[in-house]
């Protein structure tokens, strides 16, 4: 099946109708497992979601799964992913704590790291799969923090964040030295096992990893490309994030 790509006019129509896409799954889906990222690109598809919350049913029996934490920074640190989806969605969407699943990155020690991640592919395969994944796309092409040549067949892992993720994550903290160096990301092959994907692409930043996942060869060397292997992959990107694809 080939990638299904629609291009908005701006991020805020590609936010609108992203939240559209995760509302109607969400009721179809209301006992069941939703994949979220965080980052900048998805902050609109939560805040539109959040205005449209009347409309959602009962989600007590939702289970939310995170792709990926900072290693080193405990849950309530601001910049943790934890931080972020309490702030930017559960919150508003009053989940509660034990509803939502992320890796444990809080202690950096590579024993507990090494703990974190087993427990975390212990509670996805518990969990099963998501009946959808939201992913942004690195510059480099990363999804969730599987960075250029990565492999493909990895479950939930340790990783080195790349210079050019810490570079571009920078703008969270103080200063690039600020940005934790390692992550606990879930792998390719956990993500791919979600029956759907969306992955949203915002500004002209995106437009080559966006390109080369759609249009390239399938490589390590942008993961993003793995998704053309998926039978169900929607994206949604801006017209400056598609601006260079061929149609
Ligand atoms: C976030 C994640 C990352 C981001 C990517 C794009 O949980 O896993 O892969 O989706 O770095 O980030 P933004 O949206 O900030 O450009």
């Amino acid at each position: 099946m080939q990638v299904k790509v629609t291009v908005f006019k701006d991020y805020d129509e590609m936010s609108r109708a992203a939240a559209d896409f995760v509302i109607d799954l969400i009721k179809a889906n209301p006992q069941g497992v939703l994949g979220l990222a965080t980052g900048s690109t998805p902050e609109g598809t939560y805040a539109e979601i959040l205005r449209r919350k009347d409309e959602l049913p009962d989600l007590s029996g939702l289970r939310t799964v995170n792709l990926d934490e900072y290693l080193g920074l405990a849950a309530d640190h601001p910049q943790s992913y934890h931080y972020f989806m309490r702030k930017k969605l559960f919150d508003g969407l009053g989940l509660k704590p034990e509803q939502s699943f992320f890796p444990d990155g809080s202690n950096a020690d590579p024993e507990a790291a090494h703990a974190a991640v087993i427990a975390y592919e212990h509670k996805l395969l518990e969990l099963g799969a998501p009946f959808l994944q939201i992913l942004g796309i690195g510059e480099n092409g990363h999804i969730g923090f599987n960075e250029p040549a990565s492999q493909f067949n990895t479950r939930t892992h340790v990783v080195n964040l790349s210079e050019s993720t810490i570079q571009a994550n920078s703008r969270f903290f103080n200063s690039a030295d600020e940005v934790p160096k390692q992550a606990i990301t879930m792998g390719v092959l956990t993500l791919m096992q979600a029956s759907r994907i969306l992955m949203l692409a915002s500004g002209e930043k995106k437009a080559k990893a966006l390109k080369g996942m759609i249009e390239g060869l399938v490589e390590p060397e942008l993961p993003a490309s793995i998704l053309q292997m998926h039978e169900n992959v929607n994206v949604f990107a801006d017209e400056a994030a598609a601006s260079l694809l061929s149609k």
